[in-house]
């Protein structure tokens, strides 16, 4: 199966990327199935469900999130029966929605999508290992599931490799989100699970982390606030993680994927 992880999509230049190169990518590289963190897509800040449903439009299958999941207050009002969209794993039990749900691709595969959120330079919250764990007992890959994506959504790189490792052998791929910078290592764990750190962003990398810079460097360099943060708005670069899997769901191939805007350029050859 081929699957593409898109790393958080940041505001409007976010969306018209994945807008743009989405359906050429599924074409491109033969795609069974397309996850995207969809956390920042409204201004930045959460989601709207018109953004979910231009993002689904896209070619997008299911949307995860993070921190910002609930920053649009309307998502608390459907999350609990639009199944496409997760919110954090780990979360307390009683927060409306899901954090993990099993999906159909169009060639009739199985997908179980994880989405825990870190606890290391972040707000405190249950262990998203072990609520993992719970995850993939209750659907083992190669029985439960033909492939298994988890996206840690944390700070910590620690973090976010430790899960990679507590999962190898057990998910396809385990990738990070929330840091918003592609990292250069793209791996098969010796267990056969496939690890990218963070995936990157769909924004304008002239920015600091998606958003315009003048507000980020006040609040560094003079520690004042004047203004909220806004999505950058040049062209953006999409940044994702494509992976293929074979026997038992374990991954054979993982390739970064940058296409557009600033940052240099990499798809995986077909
Ligand atoms: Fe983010
Ligand atoms: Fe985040």
């Amino acid at each position: 199966m081929r699957i593409l992880f898109i790393g958080d999509i940041v505001g409007r230049p976010g969306r018209e990327v994945v807008g743009s190169e989405v359906p050429r990518l599924r074409d491109a590289l033969a795609l069974d199935f397309v996850i995207a963190n969809g956390e920042n897509s409204a201004g930045g800040f959460g989601l709207t469900r018109a953004i979910a449903g231009e993002l689904f439009d896209s070619g997008v299958d299911v949307i995860t999130t993070g921190n910002h999941w609930a920053d649009q207050k309307e998502i608390l009002s459907y999350i609990a029966e639009e199944d496409r969209i997760l919110r954090p794993r780990n979360l307390p039990a009683s927060a409306p929605g899901k954090g993990a749900g099993l999906y159909e691709t169009r060639s009739g595969h199985r997908v179980l999508v994880v989405n825990p959120i870190g606890r290391v330079f972040m707000d405190p919250q249950d262990d998203p290992f072990a609520a993992v764990e719970s995850e993939l007992i209750a659907c083992p890959l190669g029985e439960g599931a033909d492939a298994i994506v988890i996206d840690m959504h944390a700070e910590a790189t620690s973090e976010k490799m430790a899960m990679g490792h507590f999962c190898d052998g057990r998910a396809s791929l385990v990738v990070g989100t929330h840091s918003h910078i592609p990292t250069a290592d793209a791996q098969i764990l010796p267990g056969g699970t496939a690890y990218q750190t963070d995936a990157g962003a769909c924004a304008d990398y002239d920015s600091v982390i998606g958003m315009e810079k003048f507000e980020p460097l006040q609040r560094f360099t003079k520690k004042i606030s004047t203004a909220r943060y806004t999505p950058a708005s040049g062209p953006a670069t999409l940044c994702a993680v494509f992976v293929e899997t074979g026997a038992k769901g374990l991954a054979q191939r993982i390739e970064p994927v940058r296409v557009g805007g600033r940052l240099k350029q990499t798809q995986p050859e077909m």
